[in-house]
């Protein structure tokens, strides 16, 4: 029975500017086993790594992603709107800029590090973005363990069809029935599941646990429910409290 992994989600968007370099390179030194991103496309088919489909929330400028190049995406600071959190630094967090995913993998190669990358291709339909998240791949992948997930099921049945061996997962915020049959039926290679259904409903998933990544668990509680179940994964804001979780329970042992 192998540990559950922890994985941060946008990086380590408890501590640090979500979806950024600099959240990445913090939480791989906080030590977690991988990282979830999210990516949209640009006006000029650049694939960029931001959760929402505009600029307005998370950094300075203003505008949908499909509307902007990635010249104009990269005027503005994915830092600078996050002052009250208590790392703040000013200039560094300020010089963040919404990375592509290039970079992110780029910057990702010495470490061995897993990638969840989340097409968020529900919110719009970005023509030929599944292709173009493959390539970026394997260009710049250097045979890393990159999972592809979305809540958009279309999204991860094109990637499996363009690359078989891709690793495709569906993200779900509902409870599913026989979710083994899904497992095989569509060749996922993990369901993942909001906590809220998996805490309620256990029992329903008992027999696939090793096949769960389980989101966005970020309480004390619920992050010790989740080590219990044994999940493959959690995902988290605060991968700090799930890595402390684990180790304390690994020197138990
Ligand atoms: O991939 C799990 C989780 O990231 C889905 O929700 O909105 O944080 O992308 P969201
Ligand atoms: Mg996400």
């Amino acid at each position: 029975m192998s540990a559950t992994k922890v994985f941060g989600h946008r990086g380590w968007m408890g501590s640090f500017p979500e979806n950024t370099l600099l959240g990445f390179k913090e939480a791989i030194n906080a030590g977690v086993d991988g990282l979830e991103l999210d990516v949209h496309m640009t006006k000029d088919g650049e694939i960029v790594v931001i959760h929402d489909d505009a600029l307005d929330r998370t950094t300075d400028g203003t505008g949908l992603i499909r509307d902007l190049t990635l010249a104009e995406i990269k005027k503005y600071s994915a830092g600078i709107n996050y002052s009250t959190f208590p790392n703040y630094d000013g200039n560094q967090w300020i010089a963040e800029r919404v990375p592509t995913l290039q970079e992110v993998l780029e910057f990702l190669a010495p470490y061995d590090t897993e990638l969840n990358i989340e097409l968020k291709t529900f919110m719009y339909p970005y023509k030929g973005m599944e292709a173009k998240v493959l390539s970026v791949v394997e260009q710049y992948g250097n045979g890393r363990k990159v999972i592809y997930s979305s809540f958009h099921l279309p999204s991860i049945l094109k990637i499996k069809a363009l690359n078989s061996s891709a690793k495709i997962a569906w993200i779900l915020n509902q409870c599913i029935p026989q979710p083994k049959d899904y497992l095989e039926t569509l060749q996922l290679e993990a369901l993942h599941l909001y906590k809220g259904v998996l805490l309620i409903h256990a029992h329903q998933y008992k027999d696939i646990v090793e096949q769960l990544r389980v989101w966005t668990a970020n309480e004390n509680d619920e992050i010790k429910q989740l080590l219990d179940l044994n999940v493959n994964t959690i995902i988290t804001d605060h991968p700090e409290k799930a890595l402390f979780f684990r180790s304390e329970r690994n020197s138990f042992v």
